[in-house]
């Protein structure tokens, strides 16, 4: 079984994905990581993330740097979001994404992308929004949990520009598949949004 579950920064997908994999017994990849570690790649090699030649060159990442954890942080978010509109770069990491989503027993993977362009053929698609002022509210509580100087005020603009940039990409823009179901976590805690996703995926596979 493959479940692609898509959606905006700070939605929930990547707690609700997690939790969705260790229910199913099934491995989980955070494809928001590898743009992440090649917007990273980009900065670490004094290159520019809006080059296309650059961008690319970045896709040669270490795998050690999947577990940077300044990969974590806004900036490199809106890095990230900078090298994923080059069709090359999105090119470069199809491969990767598509042989873990193929392999034997399924997979859960989380992204921008699953649903229409990585997996279309997955078996359950779940898209899970939250309002950006919810959205907004984790990450800043999760930003002062770690320690890191945040401003509400920010963090709501840096959020909407991307969003706005993955939307409106050429390439594999951030859009719901037809065929997938929406959860909106706005007024859910931690707790509930992962059974409301769990309930869904058993309707979803329940033999009719
Ligand atoms: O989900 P996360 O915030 O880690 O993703 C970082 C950025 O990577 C997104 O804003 C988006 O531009 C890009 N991305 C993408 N396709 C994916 C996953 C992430 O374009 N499947």
């Amino acid at each position: 079984m493959i479940i692609a579950v898509d959606g905006p920064t700070a939605s929930g997908k990547g707690t609700i994905a997690r939790a969705l994999a260790a229910r199913f017994g099934l491995p989980h990849l955070d494809t928001g990581l590898l743009y992440r570690a090649v917007g990273r790649q980009v900065a670490l090699a004094g290159g520019d993330a809006d080059s296309p030649a650059d961008a690319l060159a970045a896709t040669a990442f270490a795998d050690s740097l999947l577990a940077d954890p300044e990969l974590r942080s806004e900036a490199t978010g809106g890095l990230a979001s900078r090298v994923s509109v080059h069709p090359g770069v999105r090119a470069a990491l199809y491969q990767r994404q598509r042989a873990f989503a193929t392999q034997p027993g399924g997979a859960v993977l989380d992204g921008r992308d699953i649903g229409t362009v990585i997996a279309p053929e997955a078996e359950v698609k779940l898209f899970i929004t939250a309002s950006l002022p919810a959205r907004a509210e984790r990450r800043y509580l999760e930003m002062r949990a770690s320690g890191r100087a945040a401003d509400r005020a920010t963090i709501a603009a840096e959020l909407a520009a991307r969003d706005a940039r993955d939307r409106e990409r050429a390439e594999a823009p951030f859009v719901a598949a037809a065929d997938a179901v929406e959860l909106d976590t706005s007024a859910l805690a931690r707790e509930a949004a992962i059974a409301a996703a769990i309930a869904l995926v058993e309707r979803i596979m329940r033999p009719r």
